[in-house]
């Protein structure tokens, strides 16, 4: 069992899968570990979306047109949902975006967990995935595609600032 740095450490965004199935126990861990994920006033504004089937996995290509994403078994794309967030009254602001990031990251790390590959995807085309996903795009809209399955490729070093640079003591 890794600790969490090591869990950190060993996520990378994987651009190449192998065709082997996903066992279904797999799956469910993730999802699971997306269920509990906290969000703003517990609010949970999020839908989970499995794309799994050969029509709609072939469909939500589509929305985004890269080689390597279209490898990968199965897909999780995380919603927010604009009608169950939670929104600051003194600014206004909407925090759906971050508690479907907080869910989608989630998902990313329980993968790495159980030895699947992930990637967050965001460079997509809105309408076309929102379309193939039957969902309206705006109350409800697509904020990240992970796709998941066994990694075909192989982590390189993490390029990431150093903490000076990005930590201020006050
Ligand atoms: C919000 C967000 C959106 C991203 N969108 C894409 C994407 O559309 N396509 C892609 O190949 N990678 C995407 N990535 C992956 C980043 O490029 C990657 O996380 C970053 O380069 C660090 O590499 P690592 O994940 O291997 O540590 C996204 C990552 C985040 C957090």
């Amino acid at each position: 069992m890794k600790n969490l740095l090591e869990l950190v450490e060993a996520r990378y965004s994987a651009r190449s899968y192998s065709d082997r199935k996903v066992e279904q126990e797999k799956i469910d861990y993730i999802l699971e570990c997306a269920r509990l994920a906290p969000s703003a006033v517990n609010f949970q504004p999020w839908k989970f979306i499995l794309v799994e089937s050969e029509e709609k996995r072939t469909a939500l290509h589509a929305g985004y047109a890269q080689e390597w994403f279209q490898q990968a078994p199965l897909y999780i794309v995380v919603c927010g949902d604009h009608s169950q967030s939670w929104t600051r009254k003194k600014d206004s602001h909407d925090h759906a975006d971050i508690d479907a990031a907080i869910a989608a990251e989630h998902i990313c790390l329980a993968a790495t967990e159980v030895g699947l590959g992930s990637c967050w995807v965001c460079n997509f085309r809105p309408a076309i995935v929102s379309e193939v996903l039957g969902i309206d795009g705006e109350t409800v809209y697509p904020v990240a595609i992970i796709p998941i399955g066994y990694a075909a490729d192989a982590p390189t070093l993490k390029k990431r600032k150093a903490l000076d640079e990005i930590l201020t003591r006050i």
